[in-house]
């Protein structure tokens, strides 16, 4: 694997590549990441950058666990072939920077509570995409709306680039696996699971018979019995839009976002509806295993 701190020539799609952004901190999650990408080309990518522009409190930011070496010998062993360390200058380097908005979608659920979040992430991703020009990009569905809203503004910027979306991986008690993890106590970690438990308690009830809207008030119910859970969001919405589901909506997220002792998750499930019945995607196991 080879390390590299800036990109002093010019990149063409000529060569296939699949790249994947990270800030660090790899688990799993961001392995499988990798192990999808070598399916679509055999030169693999990957950067850890903390973004602080996505950032909108400079604790968070600071707190943001950071495992460089660590990171460095998890991301050879999975078989990155580049390892993109960016320096900042590289990326926010003075007029060069060129700011990308991420409108309406990107005020609501996490935007909402993270203003200019959004921004951020595009506008990093945006000076990422244009150095790398990967053929593939892929990045996890356990950030739908962040998945959402860089396909849709970066797509047309970046036509040669195709947009893969992967599951979410998650342990053995369903808790998806997140960097911020490492920030909770052992008792908080218990508790984190009850997110994925309640996405559960929407599926259940869901596949039982009960409406959308009444499954969302039950697994609501069930998180609320958490005094130290602090719920933010938890809503569906239609994967093509990320707006409210309609008649013509095929599938929808299910997605959940929660502060336990300070630490903030979000998880999220996806739901086909398919003539009478619906089909679940809940993820993956540490093993690449469907969740059922
Ligand atoms: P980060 O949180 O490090 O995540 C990097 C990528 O890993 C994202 O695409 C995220 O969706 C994916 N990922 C995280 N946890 C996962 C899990 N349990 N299963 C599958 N994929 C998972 O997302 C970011 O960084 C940043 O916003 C970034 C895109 C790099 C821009 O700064």
């Amino acid at each position: 694997m080879k390390i590299i701190n800036t990109i002093d020539f010019e990149r063409t799609y000529l060569e296939p590549i699949s790249f994947v952004p990270t800030m660090g901190a790899l688990h799993e999650g961001h392995l499988s990441l990798v192990q999808q990408a070598k399916e679509f080309s055999d030169q693999v990518w990957m950067s850890i950058y903390v973004n602080e522009l996505q950032f909108n409190n400079t604790e968070d930011f600071n707190t943001y666990p950071r495992d460089l070496d660590g990171d460095i010998s998890k991301a050879e062993k999975a078989g990155v072939d580049i390892l993109f360390v960016p320096k900042e200058e590289l990326l926010l380097g003075g007029r060069r920077v060129e700011k990308v908005l991420s409108g309406e979608k990107g005020k609501i659920l996490e935007g909402f509570s993270r203003p200019g979040h959004f921004d951020g992430v595009l506008t990093i991703v945006n000076s990422l995409l244009r150095l790398t020009l990967p053929t593939y990009l892929v990045l996890g569905q356990k950030d739908a709306q962040q998945f959402y809203i860089i396909r849709d503004k970066l797509s047309n910027k970046f036509p040669k680039t195709k947009f893969i979306s992967a599951p979410i991986v998650r342990d053995s008690s369903g808790l998806a696996l997140s960097s911020r993890n490492r920030l909770l106590g052992e008792n908080s970690r218990n508790l984190a699971r009850e997110l994925f438990n309640t996405l559960r308690i929407f599926s259940f009830n869901l596949s039982d018979g009960d409406s959308e809207s009444l499954s969302l008030n039950k697994a609501r119910k069930h998180i609320m019995n958490f005094e130290s859970i602090v719920i933010d969001y938890l809503q569906v919405v239609d994967v093509e839009t990320f707006e409210s589901l309609n008649e013509k909506t095929r599938e929808f997220y299910v997605l959940i976002a929660a502060t336990i002792d300070g630490v903030r998750l979000i998880d999220n499930i996806r739901v086909e509806k398919k003539m009478e019945d619906y089909h679940f995607d809940l993820g993956v196991n540490l093993l690449g295993e469907e969740i059922r």
